[in-house]
């Protein structure tokens, strides 16, 4: 049996994940050889995961870095909300505020 907090996090991870993903994947739309890696690493000492998503695609321009997490800030026309990014870094935000690591 698992209990709700595990659920709960998990979802909300879930939800993060699939974001970035998803961004990863449109990313690459234009690539022959595209390539999406996930790599996921447990760090047992931290009781950490690194979740590390790598693409081969068009990539992000240094002075863009910053912005991504902003709101409405998307280079996808009408496909993109814009929303991807900074919802995710709330999620992940509230996640560890409502379980903080014990
Ligand atoms: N892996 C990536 N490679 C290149 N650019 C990226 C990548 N991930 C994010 N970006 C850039 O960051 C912008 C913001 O991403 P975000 O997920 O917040 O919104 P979106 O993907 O445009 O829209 P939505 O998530 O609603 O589909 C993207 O439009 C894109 O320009
Ligand atoms: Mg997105």
């Amino acid at each position: 049996m698992t209990c709700r907090c595990f659920n709960s996090i998990r979802t909300c991870c879930h939800r993060a994940i699939l974001n970035v993903v998803t961004n990863a994947i449109d990313a690459c739309e234009k690539r022959e050889a595209a390539r999406v890696e996930i790599t996921v690493e447990w760090v047992a000492g931290d009781r950490l995961v690194h979740i590390v998503v790598a693409d081969n695609g068009e990539g992000i321009a240094e002075e863009d870095i910053q912005r991504i997490f902003s709101v409405f800030e998307s280079k996808k026309g009408s496909r993109g909300t814009g929303l991807g990014l900074p919802v995710s870094q709330k999620i992940m935000r509230e996640t560890r505020r409502r379980h903080p690591r014990r």
